[in-house]
């Protein structure tokens, strides 16, 4: 058996740690051998592609970002696009399953290659956490440390201008990364795409910290939208999915508090800062289990299906399940954690 592995979409801390895992289990439980496409998709549609053995996957796990790289593209476009030209690429190179390492546009994208009839099982990554079937994907729990320190930060600094500074996060369309460094960091307010929130109400809670003593730090998710906007704010167009590339709420929230409470206040976007450097404890296991159930997946021919993570089991769960919905961060969680806020 000859295994393709790609990483595709935004990347994450943790990518390596599924390769490694994957490669050794392969070739200790099964004897399998393994490729690894270049740049994601990008390298399947276009045939490019390494051998991936032990030796080079050694000391993988604390690396981040991928040593295959990653990409966008969209792999039902071009001339080796689409399942007809995959198979035949597959069959050129004697490669029969495809493991593809990415998040919701990755696994779609999976999952109609399988349903028109080529060999793969997904494995979720994302630092947005917004992939239903599982419980939590690797490069999350690495974000909201990386995000977490930078909150602390910036909490000495506005403290020391009696500032109020605007914290924006990443994560799409959901809170997950706000929802969690923002509970970690004890941010006054927490504002996340699940929950429009009015300007006016974000002002109080500024004026309400500042007369306790205290600099007002907030989290906003780059996906926020306050209750008077009808889409997140953008302003640097379209990725390769034709989505909008998010980023400078904070900016546009900052002024805003500033002119309503006479508060001085800042904004700070972290970026892809959250995504770069190495994984966490936390997320070399979880993305090391998750590459090794993939090759069992992949022998046990469990095809059109996901690993994921489900309480503190891997189990498998369908593409089509895994892509029907994001998981989006529950009323309740942010009712618990909007109790402190102000
Ligand atoms: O999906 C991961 C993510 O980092 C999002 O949080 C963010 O909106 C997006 O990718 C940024 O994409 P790009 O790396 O293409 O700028």
């Amino acid at each position: 058996m000859k295994i393709g592995i790609l990483t595709s979409g935004g990347d994450c801390p943790g990518l390596n740690s599924v390769i490694r895992g994957a490669v050794l289990k392969g070739l200790d439980a099964y004897g399998y051998e393994f490729v690894g496409f270049l740049q994601g998709w990008r390298g399947v549609v276009e045939e490019r592609m390494v051998p991936l053995d032990r030796e080079r996957v050694r000391g993988l796990s604390r690396l981040g970002g991928t040593i295959l790289g990653s990409s966008r593209t969209n792999p039902f476009e071009g001339e080796g696009g689409g399942p007809e030209a995959i198979s035949a690429m597959m069959a050129r190179n004697g490669i029969d399953a495809i493991v593809a390492v990415g998040g919701e546009g990755t696994l779609t994208a999976a999952r109609r290659l399988s349903d028109a009839g080529i060999n793969i099982i997904g494995v979720p990554k994302t630092i947005d956490n917004d992939i239903d079937a599982t419980d939590y994907s690797f490069g999350f729990q690495t974000a909201v440390e990386i995000a977490t320190e930078a909150i602390d930060r910036i909490r000495t600094t506005a403290e020391s201008h009696e500032r109020c500074i605007v914290v924006e996060v990443m994560g799409r369309d959901v809170g997950w990364i706000a929802l969690h460094s923002g509970m970690a960091a004890g941010a006054h307010a927490i504002l996340i795409p699940e929950r429009p929130v009015s300007i006016e109400q974000i002002a109080e809670w500024a004026v309400t910290v500042r007369k306790r003593g205290r600099a007002p730090v907030f989290v906003v998710s780059e996906g926020f939208r306050l209750d008077t906007m009808t889409e997140a704010h953008s302003h640097k167009g379209l990725d390769a999915f034709n989505r909008p590339l998010m980023g400078g709420i904070a900016d546009q929230l900052a002024p805003q508090i500033e002119a309503m409470t006479g508060i001085e206040s800042r904004s700070t976007t972290l970026g892809h800062v959250q995504r770069g450097g190495e994984p966490c404890a936390y997320d070399r296991v979880l993305a090391t289990r998750l590459g090794m159930a993939a090759v069992d997946a992949v022998a046990a021919e469990k095809w059109g299906t996901t690993v994921a993570l489900r309480g503190t089991e891997i189990r498998t769960v369908s593409l089509a399940e895994a892509t029907e919905r994001l998981k989006s961060v529950p009323v309740e969680r942010y009712e618990e954690a909007a109790a402190l806020f102000g």
